[in-house]
């Protein structure tokens, strides 16, 4: 490597290193505050999720633990949904950034509509009484059986049934979806409605790994190819073409690729206009990002005012489809410590949630600010760079490096920020590890809403 890129290199990484140390998550999350805990010579503070300690959670629930405000993903829902006025729109919460039943119903509650990638998910809406008519089904590689479930959603009636817009993204998903539906229109079916997912070929997204809208990525067609299926398809007996679709990438902070995305969705919906196939929604995808250290958020209001300036002279209903930004700066890890130990000047904090419990700081470089759930009043503790580390058997098994954290012993109480999106949603049972309990905390109330595996759970389907 050229000399001048490994300096840019190392720069690179030591400004990652730097990136967000020392900020303190109760600032900008709403919901969480340390409160005054004990009197005497050294007050403490301790963390409260709305009404409820968190210490409280871990003693009753024991952790690692995720732990989510019913508040907090209330107001983040109503925010944006209002943030659209009298703009027709749908916010389509999607399901894979947290799936919790629980937490679900918490945004059904609200009126919310709901994206869909999977056969499962679409089986968790079923399990809450979501109707059909709210359920858009995204994603590069729906199975023929989740296309014929989504195809019979329960409704109303068997007439009535399904959901309300299958998003496709390839001409094979397509003819799959042709084949289907005609069988259900045979059976006494409803007619579905359709959009394509056009690849807008727009760069954006916070990491690599979660950038989609790009003609490299394997979401999405082309427009070209849009277009030949959109108008192959226009008098079909078997689907409606109703929308068009993109979804850009996660954790974005500019209007400007969404305002370059949307511009291109509404030429190419006028486009069809003029070919005589008149859509009546423009789906916008999510990825509109949240702070978990140092960035800056885009806000509901600018986010919409960008977006509604080009989808209201259309005249289609405009959705939206957040995950991260409904549920991520919701809901937090806890987790305690096991063990403090030191290698050559190096501070190792064992706790007992690992990677299998949160994967994004190895999966996407992430950072999740980690504080002790009680502090000194003062707030004058110093602190120390550590590593917070899990359990498992692998260098990457960390939560945080180099993070600035009071000094904490085995037992103490500790907490992993703005975990409520893709945190428990990407767990997994690696080195036979039971995942997490997770609770719903209403005011000062709080309540499992999925309990802690345990090892029969684990072993549940194995044949041995
Ligand atoms: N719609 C579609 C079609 C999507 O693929 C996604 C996310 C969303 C909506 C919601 O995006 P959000 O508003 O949450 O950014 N596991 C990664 C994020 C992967 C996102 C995948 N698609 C992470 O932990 O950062």
């Amino acid at each position: 490597m050229a000399f001048r890129a490994k300096i840019r290199m190392m720069v690179g990484m030591r400004q990652r290193l730097q990136r967000g140390r020392g900020v303190d998550p109760t600032q900008y999350t709403p919901f969480y505050a340390y409160r005054a805990a004990g009197r005497g010579a050294s007050p403490k503070q301790a963390l409260y999720c709305e009404g409820a300690s968190l210490a409280d959670i871990a003693d009753a629930a024991g952790t690692p633990a995720y732990v989510y405000s019913r508040a907090s993903i209330e107001a983040a829902y109503r925010r944006l949904d209002r943030a659209f006025g009298a703009l027709p729109h749908t916010v389509c919460y999607a399901v894979k950034a947290n799936s919790n039943l629980a937490v679900l119903r918490v945004l059904a509650r609200l009126g919310s509509g709901f994206d869909i990638v999977s056969g499962g998910e679409l089986d968790r809406l079923r399990r809450i009484g979501v109707a059909g008519n709210r359920i858009v089904f995204s994603g590069v590689g729906k199975t023929r059986e989740e296309i014929r479930e989504a195809l019979r959603y329960p409704g109303k009636s068997a007439r009535r049934g399904g959901i309300f817009l299958f998003n496709v993204e390839s001409g094979a998903e397509l003819e799959v979806l042709l084949g289907e539906s005609a069988r259900h229109i045979a059976a006494g079916g409803e007619r579905p409605s359709a959009a394509i997912r056009v690849n807008p070929d727009v760069m954006a997204g916070g990491h690599p790994h979660i950038s989609t809208g790009h003609h490299h990525h394997k979401f999405g067609v082309d427009w070209a190819e849009a277009r030949r299926l959109y108008l192959a398809n226009k008098d079909s007996r078997w689907i409606r073409w109703r929308g068009i679709s993109a979804h850009i990438g996660s954790q974005i902070f500019s209007v400007v690729p969404y305002r370059r995305a949307l511009t291109r969705l509404a030429s190419y919906t006028r486009e069809l206009a003029r070919n005589g196939i008149r859509l009546d929604t423009i789906d916008a995808g999510g990825g509109l990002g949240i702070r978990y250290t140092d960035e800056s958020e885009l806000g509901a209001s600018a986010y919409a005012r960008a977006l509604g300036k080009i989808v209201r002279p259309l005249g289609c209903r405009l959705l939206i489809e957040p995950g991260r930004a409904l549920v991520g700066p919701a809901g937090v890890l806890l987790t305690r410590v096991l063990y403090v130990k030191k290698n050559r000047g190096k501070t190792f904090v064992v706790v007992d949630a690992a990677m299998n419990d949160l994967i994004r700081p190895v999966l996407y470089d992430a950072l999740h600010p980690i504080t002790a759930a009680e502090r000194d009043a003062g707030g004058s503790t110093k602190k120390e760079k550590v590593d917070v580390v899990g359990p498992i058997c692998e260098s990457t098994d960390f939560l945080a490096r180099d993070w600035p954290l009071e000094r904490v012993g085995p037992g103490d109480l500790l907490v992993v920020w703005a975990g409520g999106a893709y945190g428990f949603a990407e767990s997994s049972n690696y080195n036979a590890r039971r995942r997490a309990a997770e609770i719903l905390v209403e005011g000062r109330r709080f309540r499992v809403a999925r309990r802690r595996e345990t090892y029969d759970d684990l072993v549940r389907s194995e044949l041995p």
